[in-house]
């Protein structure tokens, strides 16, 4: 899908053949990882999980996950997963959202078990576009759940449920309502990415849905950038 969507002569209808199937309006089932590569990151995520290495937590819906640039991963494996594998088929999927310029990202692992958290409530992404990854271990149950655009009042929006197999991602706009449904048993590690595109959101905050107000900070970015010429980015929204 990559090799072909990064010909000049790759189009939407052509990409679509590889895909296959839309698991829900402009959602998007990939082959990403190999299951070995699965069970390894897993091993990596629960030591660092039971280390007393200080952990911060990936946002404020889930109460266990990991933020994977604590673990050194940012550099030499999220950043060109998106830039070269990512950023290629988002340019010619979601070109309408950001696709094309993902400059950005925000990667983190969630973690769903018995006695912790079960699933996750219906929410939108602060991403133009995600990619969620199913890990492992093993679970019973727990798919995600796909609404309607954010903008969608809840009154019209049908959610359509999708399975979501280890190994396999699921690629989605930011802001494309979706939830995770409640595991029945097991242990679930999924790893999110949230692609941001500054071209974007410097525009439009995709928040707080206003033209953003930008401070600096020594936090975590949002995927802003004060000056285009020097990205420099940790800078946030001061309206959110
Ligand atoms: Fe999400």
């Amino acid at each position: 899908m990559v090799k072909y969507a990064g010909l000049s002569e790759a189009t939407m209808e052509g990409l679509m053949k590889l895909i296959q199937t839309e698991a829900a309006p402009r959602v998007y089932r990939l082959p990403v990882f190999k299951k070995e590569f699965c069970k390894d990151l897993i091993g990596d995520l629960e030591h660092f999980e039971q280390s007393k290495a200080p952990k911060g937590r990936p946002n404020t819906m889930n109460n266990y996950g990991i933020l994977l640039n604590e673990l050194g991963f940012d550099e030499s494996f999220i950043t060109p997963l998106r830039e070269h594998y990512l950023c290629t088929l988002s340019t010619l999927l979601y070109s309408d959202c950001g696709g094309s310029c993902l400059d950005s990202h925000k990667g983190f692992a969630v973690k769903y078990a018995m006695r912790e958290d079960l699933g996750l409530s219906y929410h939108y992404d602060n991403a133009e576009v995600t990619l969620n990854v199913s890990m492992g271990k093993e679970f019973t149950e727990g798919n995600l759940f796909f609404g309607d655009m954010r903008q969608v009042p809840l009154s019209e929006t049908e959610c359509m449920e999708v399975e979501h197999l280890v190994t396999e991602g699921l690629l989605h706009r930011g802001q494309h309502m979706h939830g995770a449904l409640h595991i029945f048993s097991g242990t679930r590690w999924n790893l999110i990415i949230w692609m941001r595109a500054s071209c974007e959101r410097n525009k439009l905050c995709p928040l707080c849905c206003k033209r953003p107000t930008l401070v600096e900070s020594d936090g975590y970015s949002d995927g802003f950038t004060m000056d285009p010429d020097n990205s420099t980015r940790k800078v946030l929204c001061s309206l959110t």
